[in-house]
């Protein structure tokens, strides 16, 4: 078997993104070979052609950590032929090859059986998508409730954003969206935006309080950096923050007072390693209850061959939403 991937390799103090063809080379280990029919373009997957990206430590590499289409060989009884199935997160496209290829093999214990999502639905969802249900569901789980009051989403422009914005709006939350793309406020009280704010903080040189007045009951933040720190001042007593996120930092320049004097929580959120039965319960809901009410609006289509050019506009923090890759007959 030949196939088609996109393969980065380091080159002139660079990361260059092209196609290749390949075979079993490009193949991992697992019991579960899959014909892909889409990927999608994460954040993450910028960082993996990035140089000191510090996501990906050994090219070359097929990127792309999320990957969706059809089992076409399974050595497990778990899986069949004509399953559709998706697999993200774990080790796929930054220390194995990921989904920017015509055929992928992963472990069975990575993959999920769709249900009630189609290839291209569960692509347009994707990491970023699950993050945000993920966080939502923390969230939940900390009990917060619609009567709590306005919940913040940031970033909500990017994939994690957007999705958070669709979903606690099916959920009948007061949505308070962040971004700081002055043309999405449209698009995002489409997305069930009840108001469309600035990037936070509002002034980024003023000094910053610890404790400042509690504006949200809780937060989907997926910037990090002084903008978390902000928002861990200003959320409510007894709320709580899902943070997965740091495209606004890494750094966390905050006090304990939050959380001390107002009973703030902060929930880490990570899509990356979380074990494999809770992905697929996540993964049913999102076919079920919790499926996104607005995929079209949030997604947009482009074929694998164009990956460079969106990637781009990803670390340009210029990106709307999410962009699904087409692979099956794109290359
Ligand atoms: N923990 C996990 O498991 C997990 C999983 C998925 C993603 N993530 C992380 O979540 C973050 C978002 O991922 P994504 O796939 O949603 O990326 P994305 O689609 O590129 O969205 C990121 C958004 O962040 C905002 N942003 C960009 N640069 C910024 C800056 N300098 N300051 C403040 N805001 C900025 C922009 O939103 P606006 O245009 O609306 O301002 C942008 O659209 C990334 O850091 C990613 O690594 C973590």
């Amino acid at each position: 078997m030949e196939f088609s991937a996109m393969v980065a390799r380091e080159a002139d103090g660079g990361i260059v993104l092209d196609r290749e063809r390949g075979g079993e080379d490009f193949l991992g280990t697992g019991e579960v070979t899959i014909k892909v029919h889409y990927s999608s373009a994460n954040y993450k997957d910028a960082l993996a052609i990035t140089p000191r990206g510090g996501v990906v430590r050994q090219y070359p590499i097929i990127p792309g950590i999320d990957l969706t289409g059809e089992v076409v060989a399974s050595e497990t009884d778990e899986f069949a032929p004509g399953d559709l199935v998706i697999a993200h997160g774990y080790d796929l496209g930054v220390s194995r090859n990921g989904g920017f290829a015509e055929y992928a093999r992963v472990p069975a214990e990575w993959t999920v059986r769709l249900e009630g999502l189609s290839t291209r639905d569960a692509a347009a969802i994707g990491t970023a998508g699950f993050t945000a249900a993920l966080s939502v569901q923390r969230l939940l789980g900390h009990g917060l409730t619609p009567d709590d009051g306005p919940v913040l989403v940031t970033g909500a422009n990017g994939g994690v954003g957007s999705v958070a914005v669709d979903l606690l709006s099916t959920l009948g939350f007061e949505i308070h969206a962040s971004t700081g793309n002055t043309g999405a406020a449209d698009r995002l009280a489409d997305l069930g935006a009840n108001e469309v704010i600035g990037r936070l903080p509002e002034d980024p040189d003023a000094k910053p309080r610890p404790l400042g007045k509690a504006r949200w009951a809780a937060a989907v933040d997926s910037v990090g950096g002084k903008s978390l720190a902000y928002i861990l001042s200003s959320i409510g007593y007894g709320g709580a923050v899902a943070a997965s996120g740091l495209t606004g930092g890494a750094e966390l320049p905050t006090t304990v007072l939050p959380f001390i004097l107002r009973g703030v929580s902060l929930l880490g959120v990570d899509s990356v390693a979380l074990p494999i039965e809770e992905r697929r319960a996540l993964w049913t809901a999102l076919g079920a209850e919790l499926r996104p009410r607005h995929l079209d609006t949030i997604a947009a289509v482009a074929p694998i061959t164009e990956v460079n050019q969106v990637l781009a506009a990803i670390k340009d923090g210029g990106h709307t939403g999410r962009t699904v890759l087409e692979v099956a007959g794109a290359f």
